[in-house]
C-alpha cells in the first residue's frame, strides 16, 4: 500500500469523524488522534524521509494538503459546536417574563388549632385571658390538689401514662418517676397553677395537649387536647355558666345547633356536668363517631369544687368559681363532620390538605 493511499484514507477517516462529532471534546479527541506527536499523520510524514526522492516533492504536498484541510476541519468544526452549544444554552435559560408566578407553599395551621384559635377570640369576648401550665406534670397538679386522692377510684377516670423513674428502664424494670412526674391527663391542672399565681377575680383559658394511656378507636386518642376554662370570683353560678357554654356553642357551630347539660361526676367540681351538642356527622340519628347516641360531648364542667378554691388559696366561704374542659379533637369533628379523631395524628396530607384556609 502506498504512502498517498495512506493519505487519502486519513483525509476520508477525518472528514466523516468530524462531520460526526457533537461536542468540542470528540473534536479536540481526533485533532490528538491525527495531528498530535503520536498521531497517524504526524507519523505518515515521518516516514516521509524514506520515499524515494522523485515521488517526495508531489507526496510532501499532499501530505501538507491533508494537514492543513484537518486543521481547518477542526476550527471549522469547533466553531460550528460552539454555536450549537450557545444556542441550546440560551434556548434553556430563556425565561418568560410573562408567565405568572409560581406558588411558593406555605403550609396552614391543622384544624385543631385553627378551632382553638376561635374559641379563644370568642372567649376573648367573655374576658378570658390564656393561662399555659406545662405538659409534664405532676402528680400533686394532676390529681392531688384536684381533690382526686392516691387511691381514689377516681383516677380510673384518667388512664395516666407515667414518666418513668431514671435508670428503671435501662435496668429492664421501668417503674413511674418517684417524683410522681407523670404527663398531664387534662388541662386541669392548670386551674391550680393559675389560682396559686393570680388573684381574683380570675377569667382564664389554659389550651394544651394531654395525655391517656386509652384504646384508640374512631373517638378516643392516646394525644389530644383540651382547651380548660376557669373563672373564681365573688359572686358567680351555675347559671353563669350555663348561658356561656350555650352561647360559645353557637357561635362554633351556628344558632341552629342543639345543645343538653347533663349531671356529670368530677372530683373537683361540684356540681358537674357533662354538655353535649347534637352529633354534627350524622345529623343526630347515630353513628361510629358518636357512639351511635346522636350526642356528642364536647366538654365537662362544674362549679369548683370548695377543696380546690381553698388548695388554689381561695375561701370558699367567699369565692365561687366555675370551671370547664373541653375537646378540641371531637369539636373539630364536629365543625368539619370528621368521622375518625385518629385522622388528626395519621399525618396523611390527603386529610390535612382540605383544611388549607386555616390561618
Ligand atoms: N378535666 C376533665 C376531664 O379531663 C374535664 C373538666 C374540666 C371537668 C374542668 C370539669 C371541670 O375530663
Amino acid at each position: 500500500m502506498s504512502l498517498s493511499d495512506d493519505l487519502d484514507r486519513i483525509r476520508a477517516d477525518a472528514r466523516a469523524a468530524l462531520a460526526a462529532a457533537t461536542d468540542s471534546g470528540q473534536v479536540e479527541g481526533l485533532r490528538h488522534d491525527l495531528l498530535g506527536r503520536s498521531g497517524r499523520l504526524t507519523a505518515l510524514l515521518r516516514q516521509l524521509g524514506e520515499v524515494p526522492a522523485d515521488e517526495r516533492p508531489a507526496l510532501g504536498r499532499l501530505a501538507n494538503e491533508v494537514r492543513a484541510e484537518i486543521e481547518a476541519g477542526v476550527r471549522e468544526r469547533q466553531a460550528a459546536l460552539s454555536v450549537d452549544d450557545l444556542e441550546e444554552r440560551l434556548a434553556s435559560e430563556t425565561i418568560d417574563m410573562s408567565a405568572p408566578g409560581r406558588p411558593v407553599p406555605i403550609g396552614h395551621l391543622h384544624p385543631v388549632q385553627t378551632l382553638m384559635r376561635d374559641l379563644r377570640e370568642t372567649f376573648h369576648a367573655f374576658g378570658f385571658e390564656v393561662f399555659e401550665g406545662p405538659e409534664i406534670e405532676t402528680d400533686e397538679y394532676n390529681f392531688e390538689l384536684l381533690n382526686i386522692p392516691a387511691d381514689h377510684p377516681a383516677r380510673d377516670l384518667w388512664d395516666t401514662l407515667f414518666v418513668a423513674e431514671p435508670g428503671s428502664v435501662e435496668a429492664g424494670e421501668p417503674k413511674p418517676a418517684r417524683d410522681g412526674t407523670i404527663l398531664r391527663t387534662h388541662t386541669s391542672p392548670v386551674q391550680l397553677r393559675a389560682m396559686l399565681a393570680l388573684d381574683a377575680p380570675i377569667r382564664v383559658l389554659a389550651p394544651g395537649r394531654c395525655f391517656r394511656y386509652e384504646a384508640v378507636d374512631a373517638s378516643h386518642g392516646s394525644e389530644f387536647f383540651q382547651l380548660e376554662g376557669l373563672v373564681v370570683d365573688r359572686d358567680t353560678s351555675l347559671a353563669d355558666l350555663k348561658g356561656m357554654l350555650e352561647e360559645i356553642a353557637r357561635a362554633l357551630y351556628g344558632r341552629d345547633v342543639r345543645t343538653r347539660f347533663r349531671p356529670g361526676y368530677y372530683p373537683f367540681t361540684e356540681p358537674s356536668v357533662a354538655f353535649d351538642i347534637g352529633c354534627l356527622v350524622c345529623g343526630g340519628v347515630g353513628c361510629p363517631a358518636c357512639k351511635r347516641s346522636g350526642w356528642m360531648t364536647i366538654l365537662g364542667a362544674g362549679m369548683v369544687h370548695p377543696t380546690v378554691l381553698r388548695n388554689g388559696g381561695f375561701d370558699p366561704a367567699e369565692y365561687q368559681g366555675y370551671a370547664f374542659g373541653m375537646g378540641p379533637d371531637r369539636m373539630a369533628m364536629l365543625r368539619h363532620g370528621i368521622g375518625d379523631i385518629r385522622l388528626f395524628f395519621s399525618a396523611d396530607t390527603r386529610f390535612s390538605s382540605q383544611f388549607a384556609e386555616g390561618r
